[in-house]
């Protein structure tokens, strides 16, 4: 399928599925349904980059195309993997990914990065002016910064130092999983580590994505920290949109 209006095609690679969609540029939704496949053991950059252009294939897409990536990426070049195979460090990820599609362009950027586009558009950053955070609760800690609908690329908060440990070390959703945790004790750790990033950004509000915002009520609540958080909309289409947007945005500007 070609690009018909404003639409573009989003892929989000994370840690055990590699999922696609057509996003509806002017509502944030998707067109159709999505497609999964489970991503490649060990996800080295060839086998992922193979399971991108059959998610791709699927769809029979030449249009925009925007994949996001679970660590930091800098003009297309992977810099750093915290939680997926190192072998990604160095790596163009958008000539790879180019090639195994036969030359076909793609923009590729930070998870996070991609779910605070979306959520800023389309979901719990809308119509807010100032600085918003998102931060998303996984297997890490991602975050993005946003001001005016701009985006302050490769953040990285879940690294920061917080009462000597990294951010994500502390609060990831996966360390609460992993310690047997309640929300109420894993909120804690979650509150130190907005303390932390508030008090060096001062946002306006604090949007908490990741699979772990469908349970929102259950530990949003039990916060303590100054700004307003709230929980992300799109849930687990976030990356797709995000990755769409972006690319729409870059392959339009030339
Ligand atoms: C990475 C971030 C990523 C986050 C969520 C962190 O470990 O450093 O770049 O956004 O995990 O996937």
């Amino acid at each position: 399928m070609t690009s018909t209006g404003r639409q573009a095609l989003g892929v989000d690679v994370g840690g055990s599925g590699v999922k696609g969609a057509i996003v509806d540029l002017d509502t944030g939704e998707l067109v159709g349904e999505r497609f999964r496949i489970e991503t490649p053991q060990p996800a080295t950059p060839d086998a992922v980059a193979q399971a991108v252009a059959e998610v791709v294939r699927h769809f029979g897409w030449t249009g925009p195309l925007g994949v996001c990536y679970p660590g930091v990426v800098v003009d297309g070049v992977v810099q750093t993997a915290a939680n997926v195979d190192q072998s990604w460090i160095g790596c163009n990820a958008e000539e790879i990914y180019s090639k195994a599609l036969g030359g076909q362009r793609v923009t590729v950027l930070n998870d996070a990065d991609a779910a605070g586009l979306a959520e800023q558009r389309y979901g719990a950053g809308r119509n807010r002016n100032g600085v918003v955070v998102l931060l998303t609760f996984g297997t890490g800690i991602g975050s993005a910064v946003i001001h005016h609908g701009m985006l302050l690329p490769n953040t990285e908060f879940g690294h920061i130092e917080v009462e000597g440990k990294e951010a994500e070390h502390r609060a990831a959703a996966s360390v609460m999983e992993r310690k047997g945790w309640s929300y109420r004790k894993w909120t804690k750790q979650v509150t130190k580590v907005l303390v932390a990033v508030e008090n060096t950004i001062w946002p306006e509000l604090i949007i908490a994505g990741g699979g772990i915002s469908k349970k929102a009520d259950k530990w949003i609540p039990l916060l303590k920290n100054r700004t307003p958080v709230v929980a992300a909309q799109l849930l687990n289409t976030a990356g797709i949109v995000g990755a769409a947007m972006a690319a729409a945005e870059e392959q339009s500007a030339g």
